[in-house]
């Protein structure tokens, strides 16, 4: 008798999920700068037309391989084809990967939650994050690239996010996942949702606002435009690296698929907006009380938006405090859903893989992650490596495993016309011949041209002026890593016959 897999409650339990998966630091502070950056308001298009022809449909293929064949990446994938399993693995260790430096960043957030209550950040926040808070060794200058300095400040809270992360995952799919999403999203929501109405009420808000949404009709005709519009989709959504396969493993055998997916891509997008609406009448007001342009702002993506202009902007601001501590507590929350996603990832696999009981591999996988984090990421030399480990991961990792996702079942196994069966046959939505066109040619030809041209770039300008060694070591090794990893754990012996888990009749 197979064992029974488990199962979310019903799709409002999934739709939250998937959402809470999908909706993370990306939304907030990477989307509303590079639609800035790429023609503002003009950017919808670009960024419309690639999520109707590479984000959704990459995201359909992931939640069909994850339903009908019901396992965690590796599993699920090797129900397809056997030596399929290593993609399986190579998507694991991205997930692993990523995890480790992701708990990171939802650490710094809570730190700046408790720090928003005095505004402990003073005048100078540059100074603040990077001085007082990480205290950044000066890398490539008088100090080593590495060191065993650990900062306090990182190492308590990221000890609470690795605890909280590993109490969840114990308590399973149903009990721990669906219900730390079914109250953090609502939850995301109402702040988050607060704080933009705040912000729309600044002075110099509207400034922002025209600053964000002015289109700019010029860049179509730019091709760069274009790859940064498929990478935000692709990146926003988190498609293509085993989240969404194990996600879907988790749906009853008869529940709908591609209705509930276009509701978390969707609401994924919106909240997108949402946040560039937020974040520029932000920085609207900011530039305001500077006394300058929202064109002569710097630090408008990333940390430094984050960590650095938005506590100047909340100590700008009346009632700063609260606005800080509805900023920094959505970081929180989001981050926190979206890591829950990734660690269940690995978790999954293990448990399948080696026989372990939910706890022991969320223990397991929780101790050993949390050590990593610790080791390369709390130290004064973290920021570093957190960026640079960021960056090859996500533009090279990520791309790589999408790519050969669709590849591999579009065109070595053929495998596409049956996973479009499948989603038609449990889907109230069905999708046409145009799907696997997008997944298996134009998805494919765009993520290609993407990674050509951020490796290129990588290879002949470096990165952020870091040592050509270090870039090697931490940003391609992390790749060799991915690689060697996913030969390793393929290799080893399935403790647990596959066949023990339940799979789709056939
Ligand atoms: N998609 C998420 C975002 O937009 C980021 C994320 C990365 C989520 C990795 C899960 C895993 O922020
Ligand atoms: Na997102």
């Amino acid at each position: 008798e197979p064992e029974k897999r488990e199962e979310f409650s019903g799709q409002l339990g999934f739709i939250l999920s998937a959402v809470g998966s999908a909706v993370g630091l990306g939304n907030i502070w990477r989307f509303p700068g590079v639609a800035y950056e790429n023609g503002g308001g003009a950017f919808i298009v670009p960024y419309l037309i690639a999520l109707l022809t590479a984000g959704i449909p990459i995201l359909f293929l992931d939640y069909a391989v994850g339903h009908r064949f019901r396992g965690s990446a590796p599993l699920a994938l090797r129900r397809v084809k056997r030596w399929l399993e290593g993609l399986g693995w190579f998507q694991v260790a991205i997930c692993f990967v990523i995890a480790v430096y992701y708990a990171v960043i939802i650490a710094w957030a809570l730190s700046f939650f408790v720090y928003s209550f005095d505004l402990r950040w003073g005048d100078d926040t540059v100074g603040f994050f990077t001085g007082d808070y990480l205290q950044l060794a000066d890398v490539g200058g008088a100090d080593p690239w590495f060191t065993l300095d650990f900062v306090p400040a990182v190492l308590i809270p990221l000890a609470l996010v690795w605890a909280a992360t590993i109490a969840v995952l114990a308590a399973g799919v149903a009990k721990g996942l669906e219900k730390i999403n079914l109250v953090f999203m609502p939850l995301l929501l109402l702040a988050f949702g607060t704080l933009v109405v705040r912000a729309l009420f600044l002075p110099g808000a509207a400034d922002g606002l025209n600053a964000l949404f002015t289109p700019d009709w010029a860049v179509m005709a730019d091709p760069n435009v274009w790859i940064a519009a498929y990478s935000q989709t692709f990146f926003t959504l988190s498609v293509g690296f085993g989240i969404m396969i194990t996600y879907a493993s988790y749906r009853a055998r008869r529940a709908n698929l591609t209705s509930p997916g276009l509701v978390v891509a969707f609401s994924n997008s919106a909240f997108e907006v949402f946040a560039g609406i937020g974040v520029f009448a932000g920085l609207g007001f900011l530039a305001h009380q500077e006394g300058v342009g929202v064109a002569d702002l710097e630090g408008i993506t990333g940390p430094t938006l984050a960590f650095m202009t938005f506590p100047a902007l909340v100590s700008e601001m009346p009632a700063g405090p609260v606005f800080g501590a509805l900023f920094f507590g959505s970081l929180v929350m989001a981050g926190f859903m979206s890591l829950l996603s990734i660690v269940q990832v690995v978790s999954a696999s293990f448990q399948e893989k080696f026989g372990w009981s939910r706890r022991q591999a969320s223990l397991r996988v929780g101790v050993v992650s949390a050590v990593l984090s610790v080791l390369a990421f709390s130290t004064t030399t973290g920021l570093v490596a957190l960026d640079t480990v960021d960056q090859w991961a996500n533009n090279i990792g990520i791309v790589v495993s999408a790519i050969a996702m669709c590849v591999l079942l579009g065109w070595v196994l053929r495998r596409t016309e049956e996973m479009r069966f499948h989603l038609n046959a449990v889907s109230t939505i069905g999708v046409g011949r145009w799907w696997a066109f997008c997944v298996v040619v134009l998805g494919p030809v765009v993520l290609a041209a993407m990674l050509v041209s951020r490796i290129v770039s990588l290879v002949q300008d470096g990165y952020e002026g870091y040592a050509g060694w270090y870039l090697v070591v931490m940003g391609w090794g992390t790749v060799v890593l991915l690689f060697v990893a996913a030969l390793v754990l393929t290799r080893m012996r399935w403790r647990v016959e596959p066949d023990v888990y339940d799979a789709w009749p056939t």
